[in-house]
């Protein structure tokens, strides 16, 4: 048995990640530990009720008493670190939540994994650790800033974050890889292009306009709708990240993208289309402010080096999304109940 903490399971990615780990790996326990902000939901989850090899506990990553004991109790081996406020938009509005979840959570994880990973911990030179342990930290493509017409994101590239969200994430991958500097912590950092896919949260692109459009809602394009980003499915991303951590390179960041570039207008009227809707929903908004327009992922190292491959098209991963939502109409209709209609009125003015 191989215990693997995962943080932020009961989020969109997270949710896909530990059933994905569970499915994959029938040796391995999976100990979710998520705070359930509005973002995460056990009912993403619920298939897994009675599985034995899987634990939740509802938890701050930032509480380092409750850190420490989910260590002490389960054997930690490895940690995936997911937990994190992760919309941009939301970031503009109140950075400090940002701040202290992605940095201070992180930092808090890291602390706890050197003191029970360390064979030494009393002692600070020394960078011996137990066999096969890891720090696998779930970073994003938007800590590379924003790019122009042309180019990708490459791994070697300066960290230039525009947002209060890719700022803080930032700081995340720089404090991990101190960690992994300074106490020889193993780690991982992966930036991932931007994820679609089921049970993600409606105030990300796709699931909101794919929402809308099913109510019959304008759909809010911000500028000019031709800022780009490289879409991957998020089950492509986990296949990646279980990639990374059996394979990855101890203190190496690999990105994970599909090359995918498209522009925000394209993939509304293609949600558009799918649902029979009309053009005549889209609403061209106020831009966000400080709004990086392209994002484009060099994903090489991670093919080459540890052999990974997406398997979705573009085409298939959507089709097979609108459906998933289609079919999961209640889902929605929870998530976007309550403070869903507060935050929706407050950003879109309604
Ligand atoms: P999400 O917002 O759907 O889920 C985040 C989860 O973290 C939620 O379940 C939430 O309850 C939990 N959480 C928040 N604060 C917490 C805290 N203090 N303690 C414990 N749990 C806490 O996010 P997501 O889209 O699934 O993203 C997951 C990770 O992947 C994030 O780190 C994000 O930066 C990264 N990422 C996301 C994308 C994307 O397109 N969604 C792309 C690249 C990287
Ligand atoms: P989003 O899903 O928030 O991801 P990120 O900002 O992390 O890339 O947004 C994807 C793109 O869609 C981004 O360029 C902003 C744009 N967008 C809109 O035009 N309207 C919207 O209502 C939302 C939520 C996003």
């Amino acid at each position: 048995m191989r215990n693997i903490l995962v943080t932020g399971g009961a989020g969109f990615i997270g949710s896909n990640f530990v059933k994905y780990m569970l499915d994959s790996y029938p040796e391995y326990r999976i100990i979710n530990v998520d705070l359930l902000t509005y973002a995460g939901n056990l009912e993403n989850l619920k298939e897994l009720s009675g599985n034995p090899n899987y634990i939740f506990i509802k938890a701050d990553i930032r509480n380092r008493d409750m850190m420490d004991d989910v260590f002490a109790t389960y054997n930690i081996e490895a940690v995936v670190n997911m937990a994190a406020e992760s919309h941009v938009d939301r970031s503009i509005v109140e950075p400090e939540i940002f701040l202290t979840t992605n940095i201070i959570g992180t930092q808090v994880l890291l602390d706890v994994a050197k003191k029970y990973w360390k064979l030494n911990p009393d002692d600070k030179y020394c960078r011996d650790y137990k066999a096969g342990v890891k720090f696998l930290q779930v970073s994003t493509d938007e800590v590379y800033g924003a790019l122009g017409e042309r180019g990708l994101f490459v791994e070697t590239m300066p960290l230039m974050p525009n947002s209060p969200y890719s700022a803080s994430k930032a700081a995340a991958d720089l404090i991990v890889r101190a960690y992994n500097e300074t106490f020889g912590l193993p780690m991982n950092i992966t930036r991932c292009s931007n994820n679609y896919g089921p049970y993600q949260f409606p105030e990300k692109l796709i699931p909101l306009m794919i929402n809308n459009c099913l109510n019959d809602k304008e759909l809010p394009i911000y500028g000019d709708g031709m800022q780009v980003r490289d879409w991957l499915h998020v089950a492509d991303h986990c296949s990646a990240i279980d990639m990374v951590l059996h394979k990855g390179v101890d203190g190496e960041v690999y990105n994970i993208g599909g090359n995918n570039e498209k522009a925000n207008i394209e993939i509304v009227k293609l949600i558009i289309n799918a649902l029979g809707k009309s053009e005549s929903l889209i609403k061209y908004v106020k831009d966000r402010p400080g709004h990086d327009r392209r994002y484009a992922i060099d994903n090489r190292k991670i093919t080459s080096q540890l052999g990974w491959e997406p398997i979705y098209t573009f085409e298939a991963g959507m089709q097979e999304t609108i459906d998933w939502y289609l079919a999961n109409l209640g889902w929605v209709e929870n998530v976007v109940s309550g403070d869903y209609v507060k935050y929706y009125g407050e950003m879109y003015g309604e």
